[in-house]
């Protein structure tokens, strides 16, 4: 059954750090736990929302309502055949604990996504990618509880409708808890060296092993990224932005260091790093906050800071790159 927290602390699950309080506060460690909070008569009328590791999220300082912290522990492998591994495991496994365990036991394919940090849970919200993987291409299916229709519910990956850093649940916001996430990893392995800085590690490595992918990702990853434990961050603030093939055009004759990545629909996916660098940003401060120095598309907490002033800064970025550049970015994390 479930204790209900009031006046809850939740500095410590953004990874932020922003000091910030809920006015109630339940851990979910169990479906049960989940179905009875929510029908809880105590709680049943109050504004809700649903925290994982709190990786993604700018968090304001006072919530009045109940934040529902998703805790659910456990994995297991599900299947193994010939061609594939099925392994699950449940919404409150932190990430990267659960692909150090894949590879433990020997079910390799998640190392490129090694070190993201936040929940299983979170992770196909925003179809976290990184190292030329996305969640999305080694998704199974998902269960999820639907707070609409008060039953729980199975997502294939069709349904998840997985685009860049997109999926149907970042769309309904609130509506599904998701409670356990399934992958499926192809066998026999073919490690995935498509990204410059990791191809560059194995350039005359041969044969390549999954331990030895998940080392260098966690090693390129420690050098470029702030370790949330130690700066305040949310990883990257904004998403790449995707413009149309001669918009793109355009902006090479005027700056033509600007790089570009095709897409598969034929528009030009830009770096959101390189237009923030190249707009001044990289190393700012505004109050407690600022652009990660070694990292531009990094916002940090130096300490003390909020979600007023990430907002701020934020703001002063989009701004900055628009008329620089007529470029919009987009933020990555939500706002809570
Ligand atoms: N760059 C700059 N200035 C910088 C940093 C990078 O100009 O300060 C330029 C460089 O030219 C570099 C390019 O930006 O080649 C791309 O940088 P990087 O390889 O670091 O990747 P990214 O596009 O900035 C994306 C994801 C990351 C993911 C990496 C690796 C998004 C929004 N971000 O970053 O995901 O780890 O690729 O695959 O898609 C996250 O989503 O939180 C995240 C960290």
């Amino acid at each position: 059954m479930h204790e209900i927290l009031t006046d809850h602390p939740l500095d410590a699950c953004n990874s932020f750090g922003f000091r910030a309080r809920s006015r109630y506060a339940v851990e979910i460690r169990s479906e049960a736990d989940l179905q009875s909070a929510l029908a809880d008569p105590r709680l049943k009328d109050l504004p809700r929302r649903l925290l994982g590791g709190g990786s993604n999220i700018v968090l304001a300082s006072e919530f009045d309502g109940v934040t529902l912290l998703m805790r659910i522990a456990g994995r297991q492998l599900v299947q193994a055949e010939a061609d594939h591994f099925i392994v699950e495991a449940a919404g409150g496994e932190t990430w990267h604990d659960f692909v150090r365990w894949t590879l433990d036991e020997g079910y390799p394919g998640l190392e490129n996504l090694a070190l993201i940090p936040g929940t299983v849970g979170a992770a196909p919200v925003q179809n976290i990618g990184a190292y030329g993987i996305e969640l999305a291409d080694r998704f199974e299916t998902l269960r999820a509880f639907d707070t609409e229709a008060g039953t729980f519910v199975t997502f294939d990956r069709e349904a998840c409708a997985f685009a860049y850093r997109d999926s149907v649940f970042k769309h309904r916001p609130g509506r599904y808890v998701v409670t356990s996430v399934r992958f499926r990893l192809p066998r026999p392995w073919q490690p995935v060296l498509s990204y410059p800085d990791i191809a560059a590690a194995f350039r005359d490595a041969d044969p390549v092993s999954p331990r030895a992918v998940f080392d260098e990702v966690v090693a390129v990853r420690g050098r470029k990224l702030p370790d949330p434990a130690v700066i305040g961050n949310a990883g990257s603030f904004f998403q790449n932005p995707v413009v149309a093939a001669d918009q793109h055009a355009r902006l090479k004759v005027s700056h033509p260091a600007m790089g570009g990545y095709p897409q598969a629909d034929g528009r030009i996916k830009l770096s959101a790093a390189w237009l923030v660098e190249q707009s001044g940003f990289k190393g700012m401060r505004l109050g407690h906050v600022g652009v990660y120095d070694r990292h531009a598309l990094i916002l940090v907490n130096h300490g003390g800071g909020s979600a007023a002033e990430i907002t701020t800064l934020a703001g002063r970025i989009k701004a900055g790159v628009m008329e620089k550049f007529g470029v919009q970015l987009v933020e990555e994390p939500v706002f809570l």
